[in-house]
């Protein structure tokens, strides 16, 4: 069984480089998603972001 995530308004960045903004979302309970995007635009990051290696600076 998988559980809800729920992103409100995540901002990332590293120094001057924005990676992520106000992004909002919530993935429903039992489903499966995809995060899709070309090399560098970063998913890494965000999922990241998602399981705390990294700390965003705005939003949980
Ligand atoms: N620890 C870090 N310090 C500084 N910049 C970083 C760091 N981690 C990622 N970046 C930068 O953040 C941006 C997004 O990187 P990310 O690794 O999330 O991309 P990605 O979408 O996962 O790419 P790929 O499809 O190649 O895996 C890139 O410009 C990357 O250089
Ligand atoms: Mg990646």
């Amino acid at each position: 069984m998988g559980v809800e995530v729920a992103v409100q308004d995540l901002t990332k960045s590293f120094g001057s480089q924005r990676i992520w903004q106000d992004v909002t979302l919530t993935l429903p309970t039992g489903e499966v998603s995809a995060l899709l995007g070309p090399s560098g635009t970063g998913k890494s990051v965000f999922l990241k972001s998602l399981i705390g290696l990294l700390r965003p600076e705005q939003g949980s």
